[in-house]
């Protein structure tokens, strides 16, 4: 073929620009139009690019993956099936490189526009000139972006004309800066910007669309803006117009017609009246805004006019796009699409215009414009009937593999083999045979081969095919050559290889069938495919629709086909669906066919009968895929990487099944020794096992497909009712129950009809409400009783309820206790359900908690489905606790590494989660929308908190300014200083957690050990003036942070891209703590005297600094046993102030407090974590008991402890200076959260300071900030900066300043209840109060807790809240002023006019009735509103008031 303008002129600007230049040439004897200019250039141009031609029928995706560059790579093809079939596979791979692929084509774009939803960004020239300019764009976006680029032009007619860029201008050009603003040309001046700019030359919002994004835009949006910034550097080398989108023909506010034209210009110089002609060069990204801006309100129709006569399924790309766009839009009056088929564009005449727009307004379908060339007829006898659905993907199968395709159960051989033939048993037979045959083919050659009976020519041709005799195209021609050859030749060998000749080309052979055979793998001869190992290809046709999904027969659980392959180990799977991806579905077909095994395609068509509307089944194909109930993905086992997911949502069992996947290959991966272990015994081999699995896993579905189903739904918040309905589910399975498990809210009332016995279990969240996940089911539920509807007749149904009869304790509440199960319960029996045994109730009062009425209802449900007798001998699995987790993570390894890779989701494995806690991170979601997302039926938006491992909480200016842009770069741009005195990140991603760790480690900083079963941040004073003994203690604690620290290298392994540690030679140990960890946290502080600022006694160890008479540090007394954590309404837990143990030198400290941890480590209760840390222990074994093992340990006894005295655990607010002269200035930080507020801009301040500070912060146990060690020399700028940023105000109320509140919402998954975001507003309530009684200035310790773990150590508090549902507290009174008596509970459930109505008349009582200094926890027990609390174990006695406030219990 001789090149044209437009070819030629592709060519010089593919050469010029590229490293790297890859064209195809057509086959013989026709000749590359790219050739001339390409031969000429090379002999012309100083530029000298690798250029490679690959031949007709080769691989040019290989080529150019082969060749990849970092510049850029351009390859030159005229677009053909074959080409672009071969290119499929290796698309995904190159749409991250810079590639440009110029495909030439026709007049017919089909070919093309395959590989558009795989390439982002997709250009297309209508004429020579475009063509020229837009080889120029595409080169510099490939290689500005580093991604693909396919340009698609016309081949276009010889007479063209257009002018060319010099060459000395195009290498500069492709190395220039971006320009910031569009180039100014007069061309740009009339219409509304050049690039998208208003597109069409018409001012924004003219036709009714301004160009506001649209939700779809957002994905494509960013890659929208770096084509027009391209756009602009081309612009301005070109001195020419491009535009994404043309408008032309009628003005655009008065069109009743827009027709899109995504093909070639149509030639006619002026539009119809009323119509207006959009045209694109800009095919991807396409944000549908740019569409919708060219179809003004006036518009009443919108034709998509798509020059693809080949396309082979209904709707076409674009149409789709523009029907979405106008759905989506937010108009109220949506103009009619119609998709049309353009022909040849030079035909066209304005009348044919006039008559499409007639026709379309008619109701004429299917629509047509230009003349259409026929496609070839087939004939009916070729092609019997096939039911509609199967035609799509059969038509797929048969344009891929043409005359190679061999549909195995076709029904054309219904005729000549019997009605058998369609079967998939009868389909293996006949491959098995086909195979067994070729196999002899085989041996005859090779015999001919050996005879030495032919001339080397023969032989020569017969070696040839030997060798390429499963290459499909090679062993196709080369077997054609065969046939030619022995036909000449006599004897046997010849005649047998003959007799064999239509097995010369290797054949890609299919079963197709329906999703009928995935109700019963045994009987449908699926399996036996499987578990083959012949290289056969199953394609298997799914129509249930998304909507329908469960209204399928419960007694006949559809299996899924694809994991139930994929167990397998050694099959191709592939799940498709042609309406969302057809480009997916070329590549999984293509890549089943390679796979030399059994594949299995699991294919998408969703209908209910044969005249169903196309635009249905893309609906339901669409909801499908995005809701994950048909992701798309493809499971190659030959692959390092074998699962590759090519839609959003993955169902959760698959999810289930690639996180076992990962486990098995890290295990296998990290320790190769292991993988026969793993696998079984006497060296089988993984496969072999993985078969054995799947064959186990087969038998056991053909076993639940008999047993009777039994469906287990659960709501629970806390995870008691889920895992109560787990083990229920599990004990079915084992009774011979077909039984399933989710929860409520996972399926609809609909699905529930269907299925035979439900049982329910339910706990009770907020006050009587339903937990949240059950809340839409009951919801639906209620809405149909109040209907008087009866959906649910017929359905057999128990419910269990778990409750608290104690959560809501006063009279008037008594009915909450249970709730959710009562109502569910009735509620149940009113929309018609039958119930088949009574509601059973748990308390968690009873003696064993909710187990003693669990135990009793458990075996009636048994009676109820008459199972009771079957005898279980299957041991019950152990539930996998954190021990367990902890000894198999490898010193804190699980596979956090491959987690993090997972791109599929947000959050990692739960096992992972758990782990990462020791490595400082906790996973967590936005609560604010958990609900919202739900609704979506997208995932939590997950996200982690990070917290720094700093002991003393002390950090230099450099270290504050890296924590500040941590904060920015990767978190939500705040930080919180925490009751550990170090800091918190909140909001980080998945994506960003590794570089977040890795800039936190750059800053001399890490988070090993900053959660977890390990020793915490150790704590220290931050006693400002005693700058002297803060330099020894803080020394002190940072020797015990170390000394405490974990050992493991799985910090820096995973986080730091450490080296691995591999092999027996280099081998974790944890000489401390053991492959177990400890049982719970273990936290140390250490005080000084007078000040408790770090709450001494909440910690598990604390080290009184004790002064000798010099004011030099002379030792410690320690103390041991405090701890905060309880659970409501769990009793067996309190909080306990921790005990004096006796003294030590410093230099005995640090190893008292490894001792005082050992002991904990090998005598805390493992067995339950809520009994486990170290209050308890010393509980259990007796205080006495528990010193003499601590001394055992030490080898010598404790001194007696030495007098010491506190008076506040509040902090110094303002300046003081220390005996050295510094000066250091604490400041107050609301609840310690670092961000900038209107008018408040602290993290500003604090970062300014940190810019010319040249001392240190230190961060308080309160969460304030001491900036510290402030020389003479530079008070004043401080000053300065304090007083600009208002962070010198100290001028709060005392309570202000004594109060301090944890995270809580909307990041901490503890959460009952807001904390920090709600206790500055109380304050401002009860401060007023204070004011009003004149002690605005007095100090009371005030905190408050999201839950009752107690984070900011609300236990000690002289009045506290604990949060026990939104807006809900507990309220506790009586603890000591400086943090050493526990308060107690007073009210048992408040809200805020409670709250303000228990403290107005106190505050008053307190304020003319105290005592010279008496502080308010003193107070109210002196007179009497509560009782001291005497040690942690008495927290509960006299609990809820004294006397006349007393509260009235339930
Ligand atoms: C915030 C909150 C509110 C609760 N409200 C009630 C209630 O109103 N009535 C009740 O009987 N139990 C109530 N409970 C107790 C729980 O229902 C009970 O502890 C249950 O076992 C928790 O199960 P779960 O972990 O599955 O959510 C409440 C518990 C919490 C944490
Ligand atoms: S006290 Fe509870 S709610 Fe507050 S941060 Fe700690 S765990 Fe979260």
């Amino acid at each position: 073929m001789s090149s044209t303008p437009s070819t030629s002129s592709v060519a010089r600007i593919a050469y010029l620009s590229s490293d790297v230049l890859v064209s195809s040439l057509p086959p013989f004897p026709s000749t590359s139009p790219y050739a001339e200019t390409i031969t000429s250039l090379s002999d012309a141009s100083r530029h000298r690019p690798i250029v490679l031609s690959v031949l007709n029928g080769g691989d040019p995706g290989a080529t150019l993956l082969r060749n990849r560059t970092g510049k850029l790579v351009s390859y030159l093809a005229l677009a053909n099936p074959q080409l672009v079939t071969r290119l499929v596979p290796h698309i995904t791979e190159l749409s991250s490189l810079p590639v440009v692929l110029h495909l030439a084509v026709r007049d017919d774009l089909s070919d093309a526009l395959i590989l558009r939803p795989s390439i982002p960004f997709v250009l297309h020239s209508s004429t020579a000139q475009q063509a020229h300019d837009n080889s120029l764009l595409a080169s510099r976006l490939a290689r500005t972006e580093k991604k693909a680029v396919l340009h698609i032009f016309y081949v276009g007619e010889s007479t063209e004309t257009l002018d060319e860029v010099q060459e000395g201008r195009i290498q500069p050009f492709l190395l220039s800066e971006v320009p910031r603003s569009p180039p100014r040309s007069p061309f740009n001046a009339q219409a509304n910007g050049v690039n998208g700019h208003g597109l069409n030359g018409f001012a924004n919002g003219v036709n009714g669309h301004p160009e506001e994004l649209l939700e779809s835009d957002s994905i494509t949006t960013d890659m929208y803006k770096s084509y027009e910034t391209t756009t602009w550097s081309t612009v301005a080398l070109t001195r020419r117009p491009i535009r994404p989108i043309i408008q032309r023909g009628s003005s655009p506010s008065s069109s009743h017609t827009v027709i899109f034209v995504f093909g070639r210009q149509l030639t006619f110089s002026e539009a119809p009246e009323g119509v207006s002609l959009v045209s694109a060069s800009l095919f991807s990204p396409l944000p549908p805004s740019k569409l919708l801006s060219a179809i003004p309100p006036s518009a009443e129709r919108v034709i998509v006019l798509e020059q693809i006569q080949k396309w082979p399924v209904k709707f076409t790309p674009f149409y789709l796009e523009v029907v979405s766009a106008v759905q989506n839009a937010h108009t109220e009056i949506k103009p009619a699409v119609y998709p049309c088929v353009l022909g040849h564009p030079d035909t066209v005449k304005q009348v044919d215009v006039l008559k499409l727009v007639q026709q379309a307004s008619s109701g004429v379908a299917p629509l047509h414009l230009g003349s259409i060339v026929e496609p070839p007829h087939v004939s009916s006898a070729e092609v019997p009937h096939v039911p509609k659905h199967e035609l799509s993907y059969t038509k797929i199968l048969s344009k891929l593999f043409e005359g190679r395709l061999e549909i195995e159960n076709s029904p054309f051989l219904v005729a000549s083999e019997g009605s058998e033939a369609t079967t998939p048993e009868f389909a293996l037979g006949r491959v098995r045979g086909e195979l067994e045959e070729r196999k002899e083919l085989v041996s005859a050659v090779q015999e001919l081969l050996d005879s030495g009976d032919i001339t080397s020519d023969v032989h020569a041709l017969l070696s040839k095919w030997m060798i390429s005799r499963d290459d499909p195209v090679k062993s196709r021609a080369l077997g054609a050559e065969v046939v030619t050859e022995l036909e000449g030749i006599k004897g046997p060998a010849a005649a047998k290889v003959l007799a064999f000749k239509h097995h010369l080309s290797a054949l890609s052979r299919w079963i197709i069938g329906s999703d009928i055979w995935a109700y019963d793998l045994g009987a449908s001869g699926l399996h036996h495919a499987i578990a083959s190992g012949l290289n056969v290809n199953v394609l298997v046709v799914d129509t249930t629709p998304y909507s329908a999904r469960h209204t399928a027969d419960p007694h006949r659980r559809k299996q899924d086909v694809g994991l139930y392959a994929m167990n397998h180990g050694d099959v191709y799977v592939a799940s498709v669906a042609v309406y969302s991806s057809y480009a997916q579905v070329l590549q999984a077909l293509v890549e089943a066919d390679k796979f030399n095994g059994p594949s299995v395609v699991l294919a998408y068509l969703p209908y209910v009968s044969e005249d169903v509307a196309a635009l249905e089944v893309l609906k339901e194909t669409k909801n499908a895929v995005d809701a994950g109930y048909w992701p798309l993905y493809r499971w190659d086992p030959s692959k390092e990487e074998p699962f590759v997911l090519d839609s959003d949502a993955v169902k959760n069992d698959l999810q289930a099944f690639l996180d076992r996947q990962n486990h098995i290959s890290q295990l296998v991966r990290s320790k190769p020794e292991l993988a026969s272990e793993l696998v079984g015994s006497l060296g089988e081999s993984l496969k072999e096992a993985r078969r054995k699995k799947a064959l186990k896993a087969y038998e056991d579905l053909l076993g639940n497909i008999d047993a009777p189903p039994l469906l287990v739904l659960y709501a629970s918040d806390g995870g008691k009712a889920e895992k109560v309905a787990k083990r229920l589910a599990g004990r079915g399975k084992a009774r011979g129950l077909s039984t399933d498990m989710k929860s409520m809210d996972a399926v609809s009332v609909e699905d529930v009809k269907e299925e035979g016995i439900v049982v329910f279990i339910t706990s009770v969240a907020g006050q009587g409400e339903f937990p949240q996940n059950g809340r839409t089911f009951v919801k639906a539920l209620n809405a149909a009783a109040a209907r008087g509807e009866k959906p649910l007749e017929g359905l057999k149904f128990s419910v269990f309820g778990m409750g608290d009869s104690h959560y809501w304790p006063r009279p008037e509440d008594a009915h909450y206790y249970n709730k959710a199960g009562k109502d569910l319960d009735a509620r149940l029996e009113q929309v018609g359900a039958q119930r088949v045994l009574q509601l059973g109730l748990g308390d968690d009062q009873d003696a064993d908690g909710p187990e003693t009425g669990y135990k009793i209802w458990e075996p009636l449900v048994w009676k109820a489905l008459g199972v009771d007798a079957v005898e279980v001998k299957e041991a019950e699995p152990e539930p996998i606790t954190n021990e367990h987790i902890k000894v198999a993570s490898n010193y804190l390894r699980g596979t956090i590494a491959e987690g993090l890779e997972d791109k599929t989701t947000g959050s990692l494995s739960p096992a992972d989660t758990q782990l990462t806690k020791f490595h400082g991170i906790y996973q967590q979601d936005d609560r604010d929308i958990r609900d919202e997302r739900e609704v979506q039926g997208v995932e939590p938006a997950y996200q982690f908190m990070i917290r720094v491992r700093m002991p003393g909480g002390v950090c230099r200016p450099d270290q504050w300014l890296q924590m500040d842009q941590i904060a920015d770069e990767h978190g939500n741009g705040t930080f919180k200083i925490t009751t550990r005195q170090t800091f918190q990140f909140h909001g980080i991603i998945k994506r960003h957690l590794k570089p977040a760790i890795q800039d936190i480690n750059r800053a001399l900083l890490d988070t090993l050990a900053a959660c977890g079963d390990v020793n915490r941040n150790v704590l220290c004073s931050a006693v400002p003036s005693l700058s002297r003994l803060h330099a020894e203690i803080y020394e002190f604690a940072k020797g015990v942070s170390e000394h405490l620290l974990p050992r493991t290298t799985a910090y820096h392994e995973i986080w730091l891209d450490k080296k691995l540690v591999a092999g027996d030679a280099l081998k974790d140990a944890e000489p401390l703590y053991g492959e177990f960890y400890l049982p719970r946290k273990y936290k140390v502080a250490v005080a000084v005297p007078p000040t408790n600022d770090v709450d001494i006694f909440a910690n598990d160890v604390g080290f009184i600094a004790i002064v000798d008479g010099k004011g030099r540090l002379a030792g410690f007394n320690v103390t041991a046993g405090g701890g905060m954590g309880v659970t409501h309404g769990n009793k067996k837990t309190y909080p306990r102030a921790a005990d004096v143990l006796g003294f030590c030198t410093v230099e005995q400290g640090k190893i008292v407090a490894e001792k005082i941890m050992l002991v904990q480590r090998d005598n805390g209760n493992r067995a339950d974590r809520k009994n486990a840390r170290l209050k308890y222990t010393i509980d259990r074994m007796g205080l006495d008991v528990f010193k003499d093992e601590v001394e055992k340990l030490l080898g010598y006894k404790l001194a007696p402890a030495r007098p010491y005295s506190f008076d506040r655990n509040i902090d110094d607010f303002g300046w003081a200076t220390g005996e050295d002269g510094k000066h250091h200035f604490t400041l107050f930080i609301e609840n310690g959260r670092i961000q900038d507020e209107p008018n408040r801009d602290f993290k500003t301040g604090l970062r300014e300071i940190a810019k010319i500070h040249k001392g240190t912060f230190r961060l308080t146990a309160n969460q304030h900030v001491v900036i510290s060690d402030i020389p003479s020399s530079e008070l004043e700028t401080i000053k300065d900066l304090l007083a600009k940023y208002k962070l010198d105000n100290l001028s709060h109320s005392g309570l202000r300043l004594s109060s301090s509140a944890c995270v809580a919402f909307p990041t901490c998954g503890l959460a009952m209840a807001e904390s920090e975001r709600y206790l500055p507003v109380l304050i401002d309530k009860v401060e007023k109060i204070c004011e009003e009684n004149g002690l605005r200035n007095d100090s009371i310790v005030m905190r408050m807790t999201g839950c009752p773990n107690g984070c900011a150590r609300p236990y000690l508090a002289e009045v506290a809240f604990v949060g026990k549902a939104p807006g809900t507290y507990l309220m506790l009174l009586g603890g000591g002023y400086y943090g050493q008596r526990l308060n107690k509970i007073y009210r048992e459930s408040v809200t805020e006019p409670d709250i303000l109505a228990i403290l107005k008349p106190m505050i008053k009582h307190y304020a003319l009735e105290r005592l010279e200094g008496e502080h308010f926890g003193d107070f109210v027990i002196r007179t009497g509103y509560i009782a001291p609390t005497t040690s942690g174990k008495e927290w509960y006695d006299h609990m809820g008031g004294e006397g006349q406030h007393r509260e009235i219990m339930a």
